[in-house]
């Protein structure tokens, strides 16, 4: 399915200002579940990639409504990105989805997470494992120069339902591909080290099944023509749904990699997905 883009420029903002407001900038749907957007960013927000802020719109009640959503955009982008499900009777997606260039939304500045650099011991390689809109942190390490910096090879798995869920992400990587502030910034050939690979569980795409059991049959580590993940060399990002969260927290476990933090950096650090 195509993305749906609505890059014209923000008309005056139609709500009044709300505390904590910032302005949509940009809309696209990827799929009849899933739409990206852009937004302002408040001067003074600082933060690091892959980390979290909470989001939302004024309610029915008055109050805000607000959940947590990982910011896409690298932490040198002028403006901010999210990723997000579209849940029918979501009491926020339910709305946020039909935002439009020049509304207006809520955002808390006070970025936390888990799923940062220096959560982690040094390494040789790092893995991003995703699944859905767990790919939305992410997108914005993808970005960052540190991800290349640090290690030799960046690999990123994403498992969706069907073919159309993978785009945002496959997009993602093929303009970094092309990003010539980034080869300037790291150094030509940053882009060999990122390797991609997208999986579908129900609809037919050229390499099927969850990341876990492609794992387990070693088919993943054939695919790409590397070892399977080791303390010593390997690291690793997680953030999908809480099962994938779990099932795949005890496949590293037994690999021997153990839970970092920003407190205890280790060998891998995981986030829930956040949904409605
Ligand atoms: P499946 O289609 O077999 O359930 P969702 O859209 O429900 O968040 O799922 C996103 C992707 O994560 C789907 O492809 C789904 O596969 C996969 N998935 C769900 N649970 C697990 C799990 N425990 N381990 C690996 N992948 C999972």
């Amino acid at each position: 399915m195509s993305a749906v883009t609505d890059t014209a420029a923000a008309p005056a903002a139609k709500t009044p200002t709300l505390p904590d407001a910032q302005t949509v900038t940009e809309v696209k749907h990827w799929t009849d579940r899933l739409f990206s957007f852009r937004c302002t960013r408040p001067a003074s927000l600082r933060f690091r990639s892959g980390e979290f802020v909470m989001i939302g719109l004024m309610g029915d009640n008055g109050k805000p409504l607000l959940r947590a959503y990982s910011i896409a955009s690298p932490s040198w982008d002028e403006e901010l990105e999210f990723y997000s499900i579209k849940v029918p009777d979501g009491p926020l997606t339910s709305k946020l989805q039909h935002i439009e260039p020049g509304d207006q939304i809520i955002l808390r500045p006070k970025p936390v997470g888990t799923l940062v650099h220096d959560a982690l011991l040094p390494g040789k390689r790092i893995w991003f494992f995703a699944t859905g809109t767990g790919f939305a942190p992410f997108a914005s390490l993808l970005r960052d120069p540190q991800t290349y910096e640090d290690y030799e090879e960046v690999i990123i798995t994403h498992t969706c339902r069907e073919v159309g869920e993978l785009e945002y992400g496959k997009e993602l990587i093929d303009s970094i591909r092309q990003d010539e502030l980034l080869a300037e910034l790291i150094g030509e050939g940053f882009a060999d080290k990122l390797r991609y690979y997208p999986t579908t569980t129900r609809e037919e795409s050229p390499k099927m099944g969850r990341i876990t059991d492609l794992m387990r049959k070693g088919e993943v580590f054939e695919d790409l023509g590397v070892a399977p993940l080791s303390p010593e060399h390997d690291r690793a990002m997680v953030c999908g749904n809480l099962a994938f969260n779990l099932e795949i927290k005890d496949m590293l476990e037994e690999y021997g990699l153990q839970e970092g933090a920003n407190s205890n950096p280790k060998h891998y650090v995981v986030e829930k997905a956040f949904l409605d």
